[in-house]
């Protein structure tokens, strides 16, 4: 079972919109597939129309494995689970400060399904906290969507200072341009730039801002199964294409 973690110490910088279409071609390719919803705002569970399910605590989450496969639900598509997170999951953090090994629980946590599923993705908050420690130190690959605009060069050189301080190896990062908009300089230069500063970082796919990607929100299901060969489509297939190569 591989983990593939969507991550970035940023908000709204697409990764929801990337871990549902990645986890969505995931399950197309016939990968039984599980998407793990860890942010307390349940978004990844919305797009696919799954209700919060309030039965998982933080604690059940972490010590109780059953509880943890209960609360699993099947999706629209084929191949494709879904674990939907819910507001406890807002304090994860204060009851993982209190855990022995504190760091790994995660890992641990999602041992109980390594025999049903081929790839977990992981939905991750915006914040480095020792949930994050956690996705990690689980995950053996961790995409991060970079908006090409200063401000999140700044974070993502933030996080590759954190993994180098922390002992952690910046081989599992693989990052890629998200939102980009062609007619902007500015993106144009900070691409040229950052590609050039982090080549093993950052992979080539890029996804553009697409009004079909803020449309999931009404159509509530992938642009990978909306609209395939819009740009957008294209741009999330080429992202996926890359990073079963590179993993
Ligand atoms: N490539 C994109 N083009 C246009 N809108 C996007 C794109 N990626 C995400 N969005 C929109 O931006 C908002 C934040 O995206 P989201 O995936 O939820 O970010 P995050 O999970 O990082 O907070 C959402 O309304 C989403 O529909
Ligand atoms: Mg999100």
């Amino acid at each position: 079972m591989q983990i593939v973690a969507c991550y970035s110490n940023k908000g709204g910088v697409g990764k929801t919109a990337t871990t549902v279409n990645l986890a969505y071609a995931f399950a197309a390719s016939g990968r039984n597939t599980l998407l793990c919803d860890l942010d307390p705002q349940g978004a990844s569970g919305f797009y696919f129309r799954i209700k919060p399910s309030q039965k998982l605590t933080e604690a059940r989450f972490f010590e109780d494995a059953e509880r943890f496969v209960k609360s699993i639900r099947g999706s629209d598509y084929d191949n494709l689970d879904i674990l939907p997170a819910n507001m406890n999951f807002r304090d994860f953090d204060i009851f993982l400060s209190h855990m022995k090994d504190t760091r790994s629980r995660l890992k641990k946590a999602l041992k109980a399904v390594k025999n049903d599923y081929d790839v977990v993705l992981l939905d991750c908050p915006p914040n480095i906290s020792i949930l994050s420690e956690n996705v990690f130190r689980a995950a053996d690959a961790i995409v991060i969507p970079v908006i090409p605009t200063t401000l999140s060069q700044r974070t993502f050189e933030q996080l590759l200072e954190f993994f180098q301080q922390h002992d952690l190896s910046t081989k599992r990062i693989h990052a890629f341009f998200s939102m980009v908009q062609g007619a902007k300089t500015l993106h144009g230069e900070m691409i040229v730039e950052l590609t050039r500063n982090y080549p093993k970082q950052i992979m080539a796919a890029k996804i553009p801002f697409a009004s079909e990607i803020e449309r999931m929100g009404i159509t509530r299901a992938p642009v990978l199964a909306t609209t395939p060969n819009s740009p957008a489509g294209k741009a999330y297939q080429a992202l996926f294409d890359e990073l079963i190569e590179r993993i």
